[in-house]
């Protein structure tokens, strides 16, 4: 049996995390949930059995222990080399090692077969990645992609609890305080500043770790807001094949895909919030050009875009070691 640890117990991403890991019978003989030291009074509830929240130290973390990191990138950057050290493994949430070419980025029905049991350390994609990259492989066999253009309407629970709390406080009447910016019968078009180039960090991410999961270069045209919604991220989707790929044939490719329900009649994002799917609803072929299919995304940005995705990855790993069947 393993020792499993969830770094960042107390936030949106490690409650959902633990939730997850219950759901699915994770093998674990011990469970350790770290968080900061304004944590360290609180008690955490996993298995019938309370946990207080411990702070990750090197004694803490042992060879063959599984964490789940679900911190900043900042924090994650200085827990994670210890973890490494100590022979354990890390799947980690959080963009800090994501981009290194050494580390696998990995969405289980795309490329989980790279994982060899052998790593001390495998990233989760970004929330509006895993998504899209899960709808986009199937599709991808069927008629080779030229590019992807995807316009994201993304949850406010995906820039984390106090994102969450501050969307609660204008939704009760409060003027924007933390961060002072509307978000409450709002649109934002930009998630994060915008770089010199006029991209925001968020269309980086899905830009660049779509095409290392997807191991290919094709262009892809990305425009991500906020919306005020508390959980799961829509993203409308546009995608030019090199040959041409009927609708029907698309929803009955994607329909056998592990994952995945296809939805013919209009669809919204509280229908993914709570589930393991992701939804792809209304694909249709634009009428002057059978090369080139529209759909919508739809998935909870905790579940498939964070939770779920980590723990898809650490059966894989275990499967591949010989420990899950
Ligand atoms: N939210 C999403 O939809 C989503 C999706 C994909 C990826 N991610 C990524 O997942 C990560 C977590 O996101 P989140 O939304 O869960 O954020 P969050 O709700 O703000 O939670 C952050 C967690 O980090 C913990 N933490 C802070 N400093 C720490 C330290 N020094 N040592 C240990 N733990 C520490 C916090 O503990 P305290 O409560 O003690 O402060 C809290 O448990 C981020 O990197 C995010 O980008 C999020």
């Amino acid at each position: 049996m393993i020792k499993v640890g969830v770094v960042g117990a107390t936030g949106l991403v490690g409650e959902t995390m633990i939730k997850v890991l219950q759901d699915r019978s994770f093998p674990s003989e011990s469970f350790h949930p770290f968080a900061s030291s304004r944590s360290e009074e609180k008690i955490i509830r996993y298995r019938n059995t309370d946990y207080p929240v411990e702070i990750i130290t090197p004694e803490a973390i042992s060879k063959g222990m599984i964490l789940f990191g679900a911190t900043s990138s900042n924090i994650a950057k200085k827990w994670i080399p210890m973890c490494i050290e100590a022979e354990a493994l890390v799947i980690d949430n959080s963009s800090a090692y994501r981009m290194d070419p050494d580390v696998l980025l990995v969405v289980p029905e795309v490329n989980g077969h790279l994982i060899t049991g052998k790593e001390n350390i495998i990233a989760n994609p970004n929330c509006s990645t895993i998504q899209l990259v899960v709808a986009l492989a199937p599709l991808q066999q069927l008629g080779g992609i030229q590019w992807v253009s995807v316009a994201t309407y993304q949850a406010v629970s995906g820039a984390g609890t106090p994102a969450l709390e501050e969307l609660q406080r204008q939704q009760n009447g409060n003027p924007p305080e933390n961060p002072a910016v509307r978000i409450h019968e709002n649109i934002i078009t930009s998630i994060g500043p915008p770089d010199a180039g006029g991209y925001c960090n968020e269309e980086i991410k899905l830009m660049n770790e779509t095409c290392k999961i997807m191991e290919l270069n094709f262009p892809i045209f990305a425009s991500t807001a906020r919306v005020p919604v508390r959980i799961g991220h829509t993203e409308a989707v546009v995608v030019k094949f090199d040959n041409p790929v009927q609708r029907d044939e698309a929803a009955a490719t994607l329909e056998r895909s592990p994952g995945i329900a296809v939805t013919r009649s209009g669809s919204s994002s509280v229908d993914a919030e709570g589930t393991d799917i992701v939804i792809v609803d209304r694909i249709r072929n634009y009428p002057g050009d059978p090369s080139v299919l529209q759909f919508w995304v739809l998935a909870d940005n905790l579940r498939k875009g964070a939770a779920l995705n980590a723990v898809q990855i650490a059966e894989e790993y275990l499967r591949n070691k010989g420990n899950m069947k």
